[in-house]
Protein backbone atom coordinates (compact mmCIF):
# COMPACT_ATOMS: atom_id res chain seq x y z
CA UNK A 1 0.00 0.00 0.00
CA UNK A 2 1.25 3.17 -1.33
CA UNK A 3 0.25 6.18 0.91
CA UNK A 4 0.19 10.03 -0.11
CA UNK A 5 0.66 12.27 2.72
CA UNK A 6 0.61 15.33 2.35
CA UNK A 7 1.00 18.02 4.83
CA UNK A 8 2.19 21.18 6.11
CA UNK A 9 2.73 21.99 2.75
CA UNK A 10 5.02 19.19 1.42
CA UNK A 11 4.34 16.30 -0.40
CA UNK A 12 5.90 13.27 1.63
CA UNK A 13 5.16 10.00 0.25
CA UNK A 14 6.00 7.00 2.50
CA UNK A 15 5.53 3.52 1.43
CA UNK A 16 4.43 0.94 4.51
CA UNK A 17 3.47 -2.30 2.91
CA UNK A 18 3.08 -5.23 5.86
CA UNK A 19 1.26 -6.98 3.30
CA UNK A 20 1.26 -7.88 -0.42
CA UNK A 21 0.62 -10.25 -3.11
CA UNK A 22 3.56 -10.23 -5.39
CA UNK A 23 3.68 -12.79 -8.95
CA UNK A 24 1.73 -15.70 -6.93
CA UNK A 25 3.59 -14.87 -3.92
CA UNK A 26 2.79 -13.36 -0.12
CA UNK A 27 5.21 -10.70 0.66
CA UNK A 28 5.40 -9.57 4.67
CA UNK A 29 6.95 -6.87 5.87
CA UNK A 30 8.40 -8.70 8.89
CA UNK A 31 6.82 -6.84 12.09
CA UNK A 32 9.27 -8.93 14.67
CA UNK A 33 12.47 -7.56 13.35
CA UNK A 34 11.42 -4.01 13.40
CA UNK A 35 12.58 -1.24 14.69
CA UNK A 36 15.77 -2.63 14.12
CA UNK A 37 15.42 -3.31 10.39
CA UNK A 38 12.97 -3.78 7.46
CA UNK A 39 13.12 -7.53 6.56
CA UNK A 40 10.99 -8.50 3.80
CA UNK A 41 9.30 -12.67 3.41
CA UNK A 42 8.39 -13.78 0.57
CA UNK A 43 6.18 -16.63 1.29
CA UNK A 44 4.88 -19.63 -1.40
CA UNK A 45 3.18 -21.96 0.92
CA UNK A 46 0.27 -21.30 2.93
CA UNK A 47 1.17 -23.57 5.64
CA UNK A 48 4.17 -20.27 6.18
CA UNK A 49 1.49 -17.83 5.72
CA UNK A 50 -0.40 -19.14 8.66
CA UNK A 51 2.93 -19.50 10.81
CA UNK A 52 3.98 -15.84 9.94
CA UNK A 53 0.41 -14.31 11.37
CA UNK A 54 0.46 -16.88 14.39
CA UNK A 55 4.34 -15.48 15.42
CA UNK A 56 3.28 -12.06 14.58
CA UNK A 57 4.76 -11.28 11.66
CA UNK A 58 1.98 -9.74 10.51
CA UNK A 59 -0.25 -8.32 13.10
CA UNK A 60 -3.38 -6.00 13.56
CA UNK A 61 -6.76 -7.26 12.79
CA UNK A 62 -7.23 -5.91 9.72
CA UNK A 63 -4.10 -6.82 8.32
CA UNK A 64 -3.83 -10.34 9.71
CA UNK A 65 -7.41 -10.39 7.60
CA UNK A 66 -5.66 -9.23 4.28
CA UNK A 67 -3.01 -11.82 5.17
CA UNK A 68 -4.92 -14.67 5.80
CA UNK A 69 -7.17 -13.91 1.98
CA UNK A 70 -3.34 -13.90 0.47
CA UNK A 71 -2.31 -17.10 2.02
CA UNK A 72 -5.76 -18.61 1.05
CA UNK A 73 -5.37 -17.76 -2.54
CA UNK A 74 -1.84 -18.99 -2.23
CA UNK A 75 -3.60 -22.25 -0.76
CA UNK A 76 -5.71 -22.61 -3.89
CA UNK A 77 -2.55 -22.00 -5.97
CA UNK A 78 -1.10 -25.28 -4.14
CA UNK A 79 -3.79 -27.31 -4.53
CA UNK A 80 -4.19 -30.36 -6.91
CA UNK A 81 -7.34 -31.80 -7.79
CA UNK A 82 -9.25 -33.38 -10.53
CA UNK A 83 -12.98 -31.37 -10.15
CA UNK A 84 -14.37 -28.80 -8.42
CA UNK A 85 -16.25 -30.62 -5.19
CA UNK A 86 -12.48 -31.97 -4.16
CA UNK A 87 -11.37 -28.53 -4.49
CA UNK A 88 -13.45 -27.15 -2.74
CA UNK A 89 -13.55 -30.02 0.26
CA UNK A 90 -8.95 -29.36 0.20
CA UNK A 91 -9.81 -25.59 0.62
CA UNK A 92 -11.56 -26.23 3.86
CA UNK A 93 -8.38 -27.51 5.11
CA UNK A 94 -6.66 -24.39 4.31
CA UNK A 95 -9.53 -22.52 5.76
CA UNK A 96 -8.69 -24.17 8.75
CA UNK A 97 -5.02 -23.85 8.78
CA UNK A 98 -5.79 -20.06 8.36
CA UNK A 99 -8.70 -19.62 11.54
CA UNK A 100 -6.61 -21.67 13.35
CA UNK A 101 -4.15 -18.96 13.97
CA UNK A 102 -5.23 -16.11 15.93
CA UNK A 103 -9.00 -16.49 17.17
CA UNK A 104 -9.91 -12.47 18.58
CA UNK A 105 -9.26 -10.97 14.81
CA UNK A 106 -12.82 -10.90 13.86
CA UNK A 107 -11.37 -9.59 10.14
CA UNK A 108 -9.81 -13.23 9.42
CA UNK A 109 -13.33 -14.70 10.33
CA UNK A 110 -14.68 -11.89 7.98
CA UNK A 111 -11.78 -12.72 5.15
CA UNK A 112 -12.65 -16.41 5.51
CA UNK A 113 -15.83 -15.93 4.80
CA UNK A 114 -15.74 -13.97 1.82
CA UNK A 115 -12.90 -16.40 0.09
CA UNK A 116 -15.22 -19.14 0.84
CA UNK A 117 -18.60 -17.37 -0.92
CA UNK A 118 -16.40 -16.42 -3.80
CA UNK A 119 -15.14 -20.07 -4.72
CA UNK A 120 -18.35 -21.36 -4.19
CA UNK A 121 -19.89 -18.38 -6.85
CA UNK A 122 -16.39 -19.29 -9.42
CA UNK A 123 -16.36 -22.04 -11.96
CA UNK A 124 -14.13 -24.53 -13.26
CA UNK A 125 -11.06 -24.99 -11.16
CA UNK A 126 -9.25 -22.45 -13.78
CA UNK A 127 -11.31 -19.99 -12.77
CA UNK A 128 -11.75 -20.99 -9.16
CA UNK A 129 -7.91 -19.87 -8.87
CA UNK A 130 -8.03 -16.63 -10.30
CA UNK A 131 -11.22 -15.90 -8.64
CA UNK A 132 -9.53 -16.46 -5.06
CA UNK A 133 -6.11 -14.16 -6.08
CA UNK A 134 -8.98 -11.61 -7.26
CA UNK A 135 -11.05 -11.74 -3.67
CA UNK A 136 -7.96 -11.40 -1.55
CA UNK A 137 -7.10 -8.48 -3.92
CA UNK A 138 -10.61 -6.77 -3.62
CA UNK A 139 -10.46 -8.18 0.45
CA UNK A 140 -7.12 -5.73 0.49
CA UNK A 141 -8.75 -2.74 -1.37
CA UNK A 142 -11.60 -2.61 0.87
CA UNK A 143 -9.79 -2.70 4.39
CA UNK A 144 -7.21 -0.15 3.31
CA UNK A 145 -10.64 2.26 1.84
CA UNK A 146 -12.69 1.48 5.35
CA UNK A 147 -9.50 2.53 6.99
CA UNK A 148 -8.90 5.87 4.79
CA UNK A 149 -12.59 6.50 5.14
CA UNK A 150 -12.58 5.81 8.82
CA UNK A 151 -9.49 7.78 9.42
CA UNK A 152 -11.36 11.16 7.71
CA UNK A 153 -14.23 10.91 10.33
CA UNK A 154 -12.62 10.59 13.03
CA UNK A 155 -10.37 13.30 12.39
CA UNK A 156 -13.12 15.62 12.39
CA UNK A 157 -13.20 14.45 16.27
CA UNK A 158 -9.64 16.01 16.96
CA UNK A 159 -8.57 19.74 17.67
CA UNK A 160 -5.36 21.59 17.24
CA UNK A 161 -3.71 21.15 19.97
CA UNK A 162 -5.06 18.11 21.31
CA UNK A 163 -2.97 15.08 23.00
CA UNK A 164 -4.61 11.64 21.95
CA UNK A 165 -3.42 8.93 23.80
CA UNK A 166 -3.73 5.71 21.73
CA UNK A 167 -2.53 1.92 22.77
CA UNK A 168 -0.65 -0.88 20.84
CA UNK A 169 -0.07 -0.66 16.97
CA UNK A 170 -2.95 0.57 15.03
CA UNK A 171 -1.51 2.68 11.46
CA UNK A 172 -0.54 0.87 8.11
CA UNK A 173 1.53 -1.81 9.64
CA UNK A 174 -1.97 -3.09 11.66
CA UNK A 175 -4.24 -2.66 8.62
CA UNK A 176 -2.32 -2.68 5.33
CA UNK A 177 -4.16 0.38 4.25
CA UNK A 178 -3.99 3.65 6.18
CA UNK A 179 -4.75 2.90 9.78
CA UNK A 180 -7.74 2.57 12.17
CA UNK A 181 -6.86 4.79 15.54
CA UNK A 182 -3.37 5.99 14.08
CA UNK A 183 -5.11 6.72 10.74
CA UNK A 184 -7.57 9.20 12.82
CA UNK A 185 -3.97 11.09 14.05
CA UNK A 186 -2.45 10.85 10.52
CA UNK A 187 -5.74 12.44 8.82
CA UNK A 188 -6.05 15.02 11.31
CA UNK A 189 -2.15 16.01 11.28
CA UNK A 190 -2.69 15.97 7.29
CA UNK A 191 -5.70 18.47 7.89
CA UNK A 192 -2.83 20.53 9.44
CA UNK A 193 -3.51 20.43 13.08
CA UNK A 194 -1.18 20.14 15.56
CA UNK A 195 -1.76 16.50 17.46
CA UNK A 196 0.80 15.34 19.31
CA UNK A 197 0.79 11.74 20.61
CA UNK A 198 1.35 10.04 23.50
CA UNK A 199 1.80 6.30 22.68
CA UNK A 200 2.16 3.75 24.95
CA UNK A 201 4.73 0.78 24.97
CA UNK A 202 1.98 -2.01 25.00
CA UNK A 203 3.72 -5.21 26.75
CA UNK A 204 4.24 -7.87 26.86
CA UNK A 205 5.11 -7.50 22.45
CA UNK A 206 5.73 -3.74 22.61
CA UNK A 207 4.17 -2.78 19.48
CA UNK A 208 3.85 0.50 20.64
CA UNK A 209 7.35 1.47 21.74
CA UNK A 210 8.48 -0.65 18.18
CA UNK A 211 5.76 -0.21 16.26
CA UNK A 212 3.90 2.81 16.80
CA UNK A 213 6.88 4.80 17.54
CA UNK A 214 8.54 4.07 14.24
CA UNK A 215 5.45 4.55 11.67
CA UNK A 216 4.87 8.22 13.93
CA UNK A 217 8.45 8.85 13.42
CA UNK A 218 8.59 7.71 9.21
CA UNK A 219 5.48 10.67 8.97
CA UNK A 220 7.34 12.96 11.25
CA UNK A 221 3.86 13.21 13.81
CA UNK A 222 5.56 14.08 17.11
CA UNK A 223 5.15 11.76 19.61
CA UNK A 224 6.11 11.20 23.64
CA UNK A 225 6.64 7.58 24.16
CA UNK A 226 5.56 6.08 28.05
CA UNK A 227 4.62 3.00 29.70
CA UNK A 228 1.24 1.35 30.13
CA UNK A 229 1.22 2.07 33.81
CA UNK A 230 1.53 5.81 33.07
CA UNK A 231 -1.59 6.48 31.54
CA UNK A 232 -3.32 7.39 34.54
CA UNK A 233 -0.75 9.78 35.90
CA UNK A 234 -0.70 11.91 32.76
CA UNK A 235 -4.12 11.84 32.47
CA UNK A 236 -4.89 13.11 36.31
CA UNK A 237 -2.59 15.63 35.33
CA UNK A 238 -5.01 16.96 32.32
CA UNK A 239 -2.50 16.16 29.77
CA UNK A 240 -4.91 13.67 27.45
CA UNK A 241 -7.32 15.56 25.17
CA UNK A 242 -8.65 12.01 24.35
CA UNK A 243 -7.79 8.27 24.03
CA UNK A 244 -8.32 6.05 20.65
CA UNK A 245 -7.64 2.88 20.36
CA UNK A 246 -8.28 0.17 17.55
CA UNK A 247 -10.08 -2.82 17.66
CA UNK A 248 -9.94 -6.69 17.71
CA UNK A 249 -13.49 -7.53 17.96
CA UNK A 250 -16.72 -5.65 18.73
CA UNK A 251 -20.05 -7.67 19.66
CA UNK A 252 -23.78 -6.65 18.55
CA UNK A 253 -23.72 -4.42 21.93
CA UNK A 254 -20.73 -1.93 21.48
CA UNK A 255 -18.55 -3.82 23.40
CA UNK A 256 -14.79 -4.08 21.98
CA UNK A 257 -12.13 -6.55 21.96
CA UNK A 258 -8.51 -5.06 22.02
CA UNK A 259 -5.25 -5.25 22.78
CA UNK A 260 -4.89 -6.05 26.39
CA UNK A 261 -4.61 -2.87 28.45
CA UNK A 262 -7.47 -0.91 26.23
CA UNK A 263 -10.04 -1.46 29.30
CA UNK A 264 -7.59 -0.23 31.92
CA UNK A 265 -6.87 2.31 29.69
CA UNK A 266 -10.66 2.76 29.29
CA UNK A 267 -11.60 2.92 33.17
CA UNK A 268 -9.29 5.58 33.62
CA UNK A 269 -10.55 7.60 31.21
CA UNK A 270 -14.07 7.82 32.46
CA UNK A 271 -12.93 8.43 36.14
CA UNK A 272 -10.70 11.62 34.41
CA UNK A 273 -13.31 12.59 31.85
CA UNK A 274 -11.28 11.69 28.96
CA UNK A 275 -13.20 10.57 25.64
CA UNK A 276 -12.54 6.92 25.04
CA UNK A 277 -13.32 6.23 21.37
CA UNK A 278 -12.52 3.06 19.45
CA UNK A 279 -11.88 3.50 15.69
CA UNK A 280 -12.70 0.06 13.47
CA UNK A 281 -13.63 -1.29 9.99
CA UNK A 282 -17.15 -2.42 10.37
CA UNK A 283 -15.17 -6.13 9.29
CA UNK A 284 -14.53 -6.24 12.54
CA UNK A 285 -17.88 -6.31 13.88
CA UNK A 286 -18.99 -9.65 15.06
CA UNK A 287 -23.18 -8.82 15.23
CA UNK A 288 -23.69 -12.65 15.92
CA UNK A 289 -22.17 -11.94 19.57
CA UNK A 290 -24.46 -10.24 21.84
CA UNK A 291 -22.34 -9.14 24.11
CA UNK A 292 -18.33 -8.88 24.65
CA UNK A 293 -18.15 -12.29 27.13
CA UNK A 294 -18.48 -13.85 23.96
CA UNK A 295 -15.39 -12.54 22.24
CA UNK A 296 -13.11 -15.24 22.14
CA UNK A 297 -10.03 -13.95 23.89
CA UNK A 298 -6.58 -15.09 22.25
CA UNK A 299 -3.77 -16.68 25.40
CA UNK A 300 -0.34 -16.87 24.20
CA UNK A 301 2.55 -18.21 25.44
CA UNK A 302 3.68 -16.72 28.88
CA UNK A 303 7.04 -16.72 28.25
CA UNK A 304 6.37 -13.90 26.41
CA UNK A 305 5.78 -11.87 29.71
CA UNK A 306 8.75 -13.53 31.19
CA UNK A 307 10.83 -12.31 28.64
CA UNK A 308 11.67 -9.24 26.55
CA UNK A 309 12.40 -9.88 23.26
CA UNK A 310 14.04 -13.38 24.31
CA UNK A 311 16.05 -11.75 27.66
CA UNK A 312 14.19 -13.34 30.35
CA UNK A 313 13.50 -10.90 33.22
CA UNK A 314 11.67 -12.64 35.40
CA UNK A 315 13.44 -16.28 37.89
CA UNK A 316 12.94 -19.38 35.60
CA UNK A 317 9.94 -21.31 36.12
CA UNK A 318 7.68 -17.84 36.97
CA UNK A 319 4.23 -18.67 36.23
CA UNK A 320 3.12 -16.16 34.18
CA UNK A 321 -0.37 -15.55 32.16
CA UNK A 322 -1.08 -14.18 28.69
CA UNK A 323 -4.46 -12.92 28.21
CA UNK A 324 -3.64 -10.92 24.37
CA UNK A 325 -6.61 -9.17 24.39
CA UNK A 326 -9.36 -7.59 27.06
CA UNK A 327 -13.06 -6.22 26.67
CA UNK A 328 -14.11 -3.00 27.12
CA UNK A 329 -17.87 -2.63 28.26
CA UNK A 330 -19.73 -0.02 25.39
CA UNK A 331 -20.75 1.99 28.97
CA UNK A 332 -17.52 3.24 28.97
CA UNK A 333 -16.86 4.00 25.39
CA UNK A 334 -17.67 7.54 23.97
CA UNK A 335 -18.01 6.61 20.19
CA UNK A 336 -16.85 3.95 17.77
CA UNK A 337 -15.58 5.49 14.35
CA UNK A 338 -16.20 3.44 11.16
CA UNK A 339 -16.07 3.87 7.30
CA UNK A 340 -20.01 4.61 7.67
CA UNK A 341 -19.48 7.55 10.59
CA UNK A 342 -19.16 7.91 14.10
CA UNK A 343 -21.95 6.29 16.20
CA UNK A 344 -22.46 7.50 19.82
CA UNK A 345 -25.44 4.94 20.81
CA UNK A 346 -24.46 1.48 21.63
O1 LIG B 1 -1.79 -8.54 18.94
P1 LIG B 1 -1.83 -7.51 17.86
O2 LIG B 1 -0.58 -6.73 17.72
O3 LIG B 1 -2.30 -8.11 16.56
O4 LIG B 1 -2.97 -6.52 18.36
C1 LIG B 1 -3.32 -5.41 17.60
C2 LIG B 1 -4.36 -4.59 18.25
O5 LIG B 1 -4.77 -4.84 19.36
C3 LIG B 1 -4.94 -3.48 17.47
O6 LIG B 1 -5.40 -2.49 18.32
C4 LIG B 1 -6.12 -4.04 16.68
O7 LIG B 1 -5.76 -5.13 15.88
C5 LIG B 1 -6.88 -3.12 15.86
S1 LIG B 1 -6.06 -1.90 14.97
C6 LIG B 1 -5.71 -2.24 13.51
Amino acid sequence: MRLRLPWTGNVSEITIAPVAWREDRVRLLDQTKLPQAEVYLELEDYHDVALAIVEMKVRGAPAIGVAGAYGIALGALQIMAETKREFLTKLEDVFTTIGNTRPTARNLFHAIERMREAAEKAGDIAELRGALVDEAKAIHRDEAEASRKLSGHGAELLKNGDTVLTHCNTGPLATAGYGTALGVIIHAHQQGKKIKVLATETRPLLQGARLTAWELKKMSIPFTLITDTMAGYFMSQGKVSCVIVGADRIAANGDVANKIGTYTLAVLAKEHGVPFYVAAPTSTFDLSLPSGDRIPIERRSPDEVTHIQGMPIAPAGTDAENPAFDVTPHRLISAIITEKGVRREF
